[in-house]
């Protein structure tokens, strides 16, 4: 292909997927509305794209602009000094290493466990399943969504290598009992990591301008460790996070190093060993330039367009908050009369996304907003949007499973979900296509599908589905 074909198809390509800017995708993007701070990332993201963070050596510039970013982090979090920290690629990577080195720091424990709220990021599940450390889950508090510090406390025992709490937790916006939780794990010597993943760069600003708001974060005794993604509210481009250590000592089990093999001795701080150094340049670019001021703006914005935000919800017949937001996140909900998956799809038909949330345990299916300051300025648009989205689907009524297929994935076993048994299932669910699932343009009955499945199911459903269509297509 010519170079001009290739620009010509990336951008057709890009046709495809959600809009990064602007405002208008209410999860999964990041806007800070300043064109300049994005237009410099992308360059230092493009100039430093080919370096390579597996050897500070070769590449010491890359250790310098960490060093400079982790200084900011626990600069924001009240990290005392001695504070340490490392630049992963993601909210992942910094609670994989959390949740890694507590279990490494613990070579005496056989058997060791993670006590977690069950609101806590599925990243949690992911380390317990990757790193053999069995999740202690606590059923958070059903009024306020928040975790239980007593039953957390009560969960600890000799084989708990870590304790985790949320700041705020991603599903419900709402910040968990940091200063109990922590002090519950200092009395019996355990670790406490705090995910502050999406709220890290966003609270401290608000907690400046409200100081009646809990501290979270190193200023908490007992706070070990806490993670701060900067690809959220620091508005940078995807791929840097931070995860900061209360001390060099604490960190110690998350370096590796290997010199038993014949090629280049092996040493990493993180997961990845080869790792780009344009992400971590990119974010070094735009914190410098928005600075300290021009954050504490961002969150105001932010912080006055969630009031806006819930006071529009708040008038919207069918429409209710799971939560009272404490950030930037809100979860919504409706009535038996409106089904909220039909919602996001009117919504995305309206030029918006919002995320579906598949009811779990107490709470019932919601919608989830992270709020942008790019956003705030279009919310009278967006609030216009929302009520007629769900006057459409008060109109189309709530969506029904057909109670065979409920059957059929409620006695399904997920063990046994082979290529048979999952072609059967599209087929009796009609998304059944020529080379795999097809899925519809709008999604309110697959959600529907995997809102009446058991957890389990739905694992081994979106498994079967991934496989699928992650199957390359090949002449
Ligand atoms: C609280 C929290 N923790 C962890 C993560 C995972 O981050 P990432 O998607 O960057 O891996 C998220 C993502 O939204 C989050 O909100």
């Amino acid at each position: 292909m010519t170079a001009e074909e290739i620009r010509a198809a990336l951008e057709e390509l890009r046709r495809s997927d959600l809009p990064t800017a602007g405002g208008r995708t209410l999860a999964y993007v990041y806007d800070s509305g300043l064109a300049e701070a994005d237009a410099l990332g992308r360059e230092a993201l493009a100039a430093y794209g080919g370096t390579n963070g597996l050897d500070p050596t070769a590449f010491p510039s890359l250790l310098a602009m960490e060093s400079d970013l982790v200084g900011m982090a626990a600069d924001l979090l009240s990290g005392p000094p001695g504070t340490v920290g490392t630049v992963t690629s993601g909210g992942t990577e910094s609670l994989l290493l959390a949740v890694q080195t507590a279990r490494d720091a613990r070579p005496d424990v056989a058997r060791p466990a993670m006590v977690l709220p069950t609101s806590a990021h599925a990243s949690f599940h992911k380390a317990a399943h990757y790193f053999g450390v069995r999740p202690v889950f606590v059923d958070v508090d059903p009024t306020t969504g928040r975790a239980a510090a007593p039953a957390m406390a009560d969960a600890i025992t000799a084989d708990t290598v870590v304790v985790v709490a949320s700041a705020p937790s991603y599903a419900h916006g709402v910040v968990d009992p940091v200063p109990e939780i922590a002090a519950a794990a200092a009395a019996r010597g355990v670790r406490c990591h705090v995910d502050a993943c999406i709220g890290g760069w966003l609270l401290p600003y608000l907690r400046r301008d409200e100081p009646g708001r809990r501290p979270f974060a190193f200023d908490v005794p007992g706070v070990t460790s806490v993670s701060v993604d900067l690809h959220k509210y620091a508005y940078t481009p995807k791929g840097v996070s931070v995860l900061l250590h209360r001390t060099a000592e604490l960190r110690r089990p998350q370096f590796f190093a290997s010199a038993a093999w014949p090629g280049y001795t092996m040493l990493n701080s993180t997961l990845q060993s080869t790792k780009s150094g344009g992400p971590l340049a990119a974010a070094w670019a735009v914190t410098r330039f928005i600075g300290d001021d021009g954050y504490a703006t961002l969150a105001r914005q932010v912080r006055d367009g969630v009031a806006a935000l819930v006071a529009g919800i708040e008038g919207v017949e069918h429409l209710r908050l799971l939560f009272p937001p404490e950030s930037s996140l809100v979860a919504l909900t409706a009535d038996a009369a409106v089904d909220v998956f039909t919602v996001a799809d009117e919504l995305l038909s309206r030029g918006w996304y919002a995320q579906p949330q598949l009811r779990f345990g107490p709470f019932p299916a919601s919608l989830h907003l992270s709020v942008s300051a790019a956003t705030v300025p279009r919310l009278p648009e967006f609030l216009d949007a929302l009520r007629s989205s769900v006057i459409a689907a008060a109109a189309a009524g709530p969506v029904t499973v057909d109670p065979q297929l409920t059957a059929a994935l409620t006695s399904l076993d997920p063990g046994t979900l082979d290529d048979a048994g999952f072609d059967t299932l599209l087929q009796l669910a009609g998304l059944a296509g020529p080379d795999g699932p097809a899925l519809p343009r709008r999604m309110a009955l697959v959600n529907a599908l995997l809102d009446v499945a058991p957890l389990a199911v739905r694992e081994a459903l979106l498994r079967g589905f991934l496989d699928r269509v992650s199957r390359p297509k090949r002449a």
